[in-house]
């Protein structure tokens, strides 16, 4: 986080949602974009791609490490490849800032690499939990130190052979998935992981698109070590992400009537609209197509009320960044709304489950955390000031709280919105949210 640049975001109340538009593009497909891209043998042109803090840290780091990536006008890359062995040893630490997507996923390359590397994040990045990829790595013949916790930064030893690994993950988790994929390409032998529930699938799909030969059964996903990369065009979509704040927002406000266009629907990331329709929500897909592997929809939005439930737990995986905005439809529907099975959500970019419910709690609505989870009381939102604790999610979740509450609602701490969402303050206002900007 720029710690210069603190900003607050103000709400006045009411509004609603309406037009047509195209949220940015979908931060996991960018981030691997540029991963996959770097690592090919030729030239990958990228269109759509996520300019936001998150995905420029991870184009940062691999320019550092001697990529040509060409930035051309809005959202389109060429990246010249050099091949699975053609990077070089960074002059400096590599920065990563406030991605744990980059963090986790460069480590698993950055294992089997001839040279050492730093990865450093911020003071959120700096809490978050790194054993999860260090220990399966380490199976692998990977030498990488962390903190006593456990937490970045992450000193990568290189030279070391990589050997297969057959893991079975204990958290459902595409960050760790990817990471031990990514470490399989330059291992000796055929790495499979196992994950415990469904989690999304980008990685296994743009490795098939650069040529790579990904087996998938069940739960269960191989690679064989040795093989090249070719490059590709990619076309990422728009982030489902960052489309489920509006999707929330349009369910809640009445009257309101949007759409989103060329959205990515792959069904690891749907939860949040399975989670809305179980709701009440009016969510409907138009022009369903695939593009460059991935599903793609445009969706309309109308207004309705909603109605507490218990969210199935295996919607968790496929909905695991929504829960911030999905709590906010939680706090405006009839009845009471359960959630269990999600603890991974304590150790996101900052502890969704309290930060949700201090939030909430500042508006007068009854939330009371649990440990795997929240129990939310649907009611009316009154003002209220709103730490976000630096966390993107969580601003933009309150945001759209304005348009139900009864006064205005102070969000502070909302910088971070730009890693995964530059453009929001302008985007939101212009479909109809009261929002701007204090510093
Ligand atoms: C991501 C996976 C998820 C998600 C994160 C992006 C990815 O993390 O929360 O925002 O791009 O692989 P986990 O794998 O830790 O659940």
């Amino acid at each position: 986080m720029n710690l210069h640049n603190k900003f607050d975001f103000h709400v006045k109340p009411g509004g609603r949602l309406c037009g047509k538009m195209r949220v940015p593009g979908d931060k996991s497909i960018s981030h691997r974009s540029i991963m996959l891209g770097a690592l090919a043998d030729g030239v990958t042109n990228v269109q759509g791609f996520l300019e936001g803090e998150d995905c420029l840290a991870t184009l940062q780091a691999f320019r550092a490490m001697g990529v040509e990536i060409e930035k051309l006008e809005q959202g389109r890359l060429m990246i010249h490849g050099v091949g699975l062995h053609g990077l070089k040893p960074s002059e400096y630490a590599l920065d990563l800032g406030n991605s744990g997507t980059s963090m986790r996923l460069v480590s698993g390359l950055m294992a089997a690499q001839p040279f050492d590397t730093e990865l450093l994040g911020d003071a959120s990045l700096n809490q978050r939990p790194m054993r999860r990829v260090t220990d399966p790595l380490t199976q692998m013949g990977a030498v990488i130190g962390t903190t006593e916790k456990g937490t970045p930064p992450l000193k990568v030893k290189g030279g070391q052979a990589i050997k297969a690994i057959d893991y079975g993950m204990p958290v459902a988790s595409a960050q760790v998935k990817s990471c031990l994929l990514l470490a399989g390409l330059y291992a000796e032998g055929k790495t499979c992981v196992t994950e415990p529930a469904p989690t999304r699938d980008h990685t296994e799909r743009m490795l098939r698109g650069f040529g790579y030969t990904v087996e998938t059964s069940n739960n269960r996903i191989c690679l064989q070590g040795g093989g090249s990369l070719k490059a590709t065009d990619i076309d990422v979509p728009a982030d489902i992400s960052s489309a489920a704040f509006l999707m929330v927002g349009a369910s809640i406000a009445q009257g309101s009537d949007l759409w989103l266009e060329h959205v990515g629907v792959n069904p690891t990331r749907t939860g949040v609209i399975d989670i809305l329709r179980l709701m009440g929500a009016n969510i409907t897909l138009y022009n369903e197509r695939e593009v460059g592997g991935e599903p793609v929809a445009d969706i309309r939005i109308v207004s309705r009320p909603l109605n507490g439930i218990a969210i199935p737990e295996e919607l968790v995986p496929l909905a695991i960044d929504e829960f911030p905005a999905l709590f906010i439809a939680a706090a405006c529907a009839e009845g009471e709304t359960r959630l269990t099975g999600a603890k991974e959500l304590r150790v996101k970019e900052s502890d969704r489950i309290q930060v949700m419910a201090d939030g909430l709690l500042a508006c007068n609505i009854a939330a009371e955390p649990t440990p795997d989870g929240i129990i939310i009381q649907g009611g009316q939102l009154q003002a209220g000031r709103v730490a976000s604790h630096g966390d993107h999610r969580i601003a933009m979740s309150f945001a759209m709280a304005g348009l139900r509450s009864q006064g205005e609602i102070v969000i502070e701490n909302c910088a971070n919105v730009d890693t995964s969402f530059p453009g929001f303050v302008t985007l939101t206002k212009n479909a109809g949210l009261n929002i701007w900007v204090e510093s």
